[in-house]
């Protein structure tokens, strides 16, 4: 036992729930299904398993969940877009459970994607992963930032500067930051029983994004192709803790 663990059981369950949604989503998300479709089915299941859905009326938000899809870099609202052969999409969900939020996203492909595609979200995968297993009390925010923005930047890719990972606890959203660009050694030190997220949004051309009129949907200026994943995250005594890892283990597309 320590000071902390009551808030991590309480982000264990929040974190389950919210990646077994992304884990039923896997039968569902093929050609033909539409955006809407995904929203609605993510939002009975996380009612229908004890949890809210934390985007829902999030600061006027108006969908359970968020589907960026090809050059949407991330907040895509879910509409009567239909999923085709080739797209990319990311579905970022966020449940609330015990009062704690559990915030995660995946990238699904559907169909056949092109090669560069492929290489953008493996490279993605892999830029929070490299992240993440850096972490551990005594390291500074910036070490996660020079990780992601080192590993994709050599790979000709772009770390977005709009949109960061966050604290998140019994609040979506709360301090610090987590920039996923950076300096080694700079920025504040990690402590046991801190709780963020990583979720580094990587494009295939430029950095540079823009919000369309909606006031949400975030998308590459030059229209190139975005992908990201997040986990939500506690430091330990001495590591880390995932809480948001798939029970069926799925990691990045393809999932079966
Ligand atoms: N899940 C997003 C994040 O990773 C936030 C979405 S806010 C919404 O922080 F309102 F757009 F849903
Ligand atoms: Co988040
Ligand atoms: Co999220």
């Amino acid at each position: 036992m320590n000071s902390y663990s009551e808030k991590f059981e309480k982000m264990r369950s929040a974190g389950k729930l919210a990646s077994q949604t992304l884990d039923m989503l896997v039968d569902y998300v093929k050609p033909g299904i539409s955006t809407d479709k995904i929203d609605q089915l993510s939002y009975e299941y996380i009612n229908d398993n004890g949890g809210y859905s934390a985007p829902l009326y999030y600061r006027g938000f108006k969908k359970s969940l968020c589907t960026s899809l090809n050059h949407v870099v991330c907040h895509g609202i879910p509409s009567d877009r239909i999923l085709n052969d080739g797209d990319a999409l990311n579905i970022d969900v966020t449940a609330i459970v015990n009062d704690h939020y559990g915030d995660t996203s995946r990238m699904f492909t559907i169909g056949d994607v092109s090669i560069k595609a492929k290489n953008l979200i493996d490279s993605t995968y892999e830029a929070m992963m490299k992240a993440i297993k850096i972490l551990k009390p005594g390291i500074k925010l910036g070490d996660i930032g020079f990780e992601i923005q080192s590993y994709v930047e050599n790979k000709g890719f772009s770390v977005v500067r709009d949109f960061c990972g966050h604290g998140i606890s019994n609040t979506f959203h709360e301090p610090p930051n987590v920039l996923h660009y950076g300096k080694k050694n700079t920025g504040i030190e990690l402590k046991p029983g801190m709780t963020f997220t990583i979720e580094p949004m990587i494009n295939a051309g430029k950095f540079d994004v823009k919000v369309l009129n909606d006031g949400w949907t975030a998308v590459t200026k030059d229209k190139s192709l975005s992908a990201q994943f997040e986990h939500t995250l506690g430091i330990t005594e001495d590591s880390y803790e995932i809480f948001t890892e798939s029970v069926k283990e799925y990691r990045k597309p393809p999932y079966n």
